[in-house]
């Protein structure tokens, strides 16, 4: 049990990267609280892992809105006693150019996948600094590091999370707290039927094209939660600050 006694937070906690993750940790033994827009899967989440022997609590919360986050961590704490690992995983796609993209549009994305970052970190480092240290992990994505096509604000967005990780690494360092970053490739969740429904795609044409890389195969969710769970843990000690990539080779 790597994350024995540790108290972990994940956000999209219900969707497929985050349900993944979530069930994870806490098969290595970390209480976790499953933050999600969609309470009732959430829910569903925190009960498969009780259901197994592990400790876990679902929360309602949109994590673009400052007094949600800080009513996530404080629920947290008052259920856990403390907060050692965040995973901050949520995070929504629309497939547009700039040219297509609204303005309500652009700052929605920015909102969910980056604000909530900065929201988290925000609220949550003091508590971690008075702990001693702590373990915070950010979704980004292939495509915060090299770009792609049709997904303007979504690059945008991954990029501000892959730097912002950096930033984040650079000031709370000093204080026992890694930072970083894990970076799918295309993985077998909502989110790419969601892709595909947006492009007006075939799914199964959609999805066989994401299967074209060095490895021939999508990814799995439990295989981007097995990355977390390692930077979530001290057998990455001295790692921090880095973008760790899970995509099949398809970066290169
Ligand atoms: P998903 O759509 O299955 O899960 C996303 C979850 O986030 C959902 O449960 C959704 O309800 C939740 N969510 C959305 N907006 C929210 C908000 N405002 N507040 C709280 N929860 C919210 O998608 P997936 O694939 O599991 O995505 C997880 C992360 O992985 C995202 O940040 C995504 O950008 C990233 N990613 C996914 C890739 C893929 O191919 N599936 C590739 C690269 C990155």
């Amino acid at each position: 049990m790597r994350l024995e006694n540790k108290k972990a937070i994940v956000t999209g906690g219900a969707g497929g990267i985050g349900r993944a993750t979530s069930i994870a940790l806490a098969a290595e033994g970390a209480a976790v609280a499953v933050v999600d827009l969609n309470v009732e899967a959430a829910e569903a989440v925190a009960a498969e892992i009780r259901e197994a022997g592990g400790t876990a609590v679902a929360i309602s919360a949109d994590v673009s809105s400052e007094p949600d986050i800080e009513r996530v961590i404080a629920t947290a704490v008052a259920e856990f006693g403390g907060v050692d690992v965040v995973f901050n995983n949520a995070g929504i796609i629309r497939r547009t150019t700039a040219v297509e993209t609204t303005v309500e549009e652009w700052d929605r994305v920015f909102g969910v996948n980056v604000r909530s970052i900065f929201l988290m970190c925000k609220h949550i480092v003091p508590i971690m600094e008075a702990a001693g240290g702590g373990s915070i992990i950010n979704t980004g994505s292939g495509w915060g590091l090299k770009g792609g096509g049709q997904a303007i604000s979504y690059c945008a967005s991954k990029g501000a999370v892959v730097n912002m990780t950096r930033a984040l690494a650079i000031d709370h360092g000093p204080a026992g707290i890694r930072v970083n970053s894990v970076n799918p490739g295309d993985v077998n969740t909502g989110m790419l039927r969601e892709e595909a429904r947006q492009l007006a795609q075939d799914t199964n044409a959609f999805l066989a094209e994401a299967a074209d890389r060095p490895l021939r195969r999508m990814g799995e969710p439990h295989e981007v939660a097995q990355a977390v769970v390692w930077l979530a843990s001290d057998d990455s000690s001295y790692v921090t600050g880095s973008a760790l990539v899970v995509d099949g080779g398809g970066i290169a």
